[in-house]
């Protein structure tokens, strides 16, 4: 990894991280929040490995779930391994022009969500919950993710020979897209476009969302 001076910075970071003061500080939740978006394009020179993923998972047993079932399970896919799953994946559906991830920008690793029952809106709940709190969890340590519920179950289960049906992919890496929120009001707009280099999402006001 010496010519890898990206993700040798990134190692130093996250080691500091765990230890420092400023990680108990850290950043505020609403900032965690805010920096937790949906990532396309990854920096690959940055190398995602096993132990990055299995800190972001050592939340999962500490999380909500319906009647306590815990029925949701995780698979690391890292490395070569991680590689061989982006032809599997659809991401961007509403830029389909772009055709995106960009060649070289892929998700350096994923993790799968699998549940041992049938889905239901319970393990539906189990499974949002576990998304955003492990991708807020890779935020907090300077990674980025996406939720990708557009994959190939069947290309997925079968080539990671899993055990048990896959729900959603989580795509992780080190984000390499400008992404930022536009506010605007119910009834507008809310397909996510790119202008001058930047991804937009535009998100309803929160004078909107609220029920009166
Ligand atoms: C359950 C779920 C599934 C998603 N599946 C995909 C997907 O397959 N491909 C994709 O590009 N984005 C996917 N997304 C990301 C959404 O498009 C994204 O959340 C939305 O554009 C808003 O952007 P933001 O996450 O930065 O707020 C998914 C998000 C969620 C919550």
């Amino acid at each position: 990894m010496a010519d890898n001076y990206l993700g040798n910075k990134m190692e130093e970071h996250l080691a500091k991280q765990q230890h420092s003061k400023a990680a108990k500080s850290g950043r505020s939740f609403n900032q965690l929040v805010a920096e937790n978006r949906s990532y396309r394009g990854f920096d690959r020179s940055f190398e995602v490995k096993e132990h990055h993923l299995r800190r972001m998972l050592e939340i999962c047993n500490k999380l909500p779930s319906a009647r306590n079932q815990q029925v949701l399970r995780y698979r690391m896919v890292w490395g070569e391994e991680a590689d061989k799953l982006n032809r599997y994946i659809r991401l961007g559906g509403a830029l389909p022009e772009l055709h995106l991830p960009y060649p070289g920008t892929e998700p350096g690793a994923y993790i799968v969500i699998c549940s041992t029952v049938e889905e239901s809106r319970y393990v539906s709940v189990d499974l949002g919950i576990a998304a955003q709190s492990i991708l807020l969890k890779a935020v907090d340590m300077g990674l980025h993710g996406i939720c990708i519920g557009a994959f190939n179950k069947e290309a997925v289960k079968e080539d990671l020979q899993l055990p048990l049906e896959p729900l959603l992919l989580l795509g992780i890496g080190k984000g390499a897209e400008k992404i930022v929120l536009k506010e605007v009001n119910e009834g507008d707009s809310l397909s996510y476009y790119r202008q001058d280099g930047l991804h937009i999402v535009p998100k309803i006001s929160v004078e909107n969302l609220l029920i009166h």
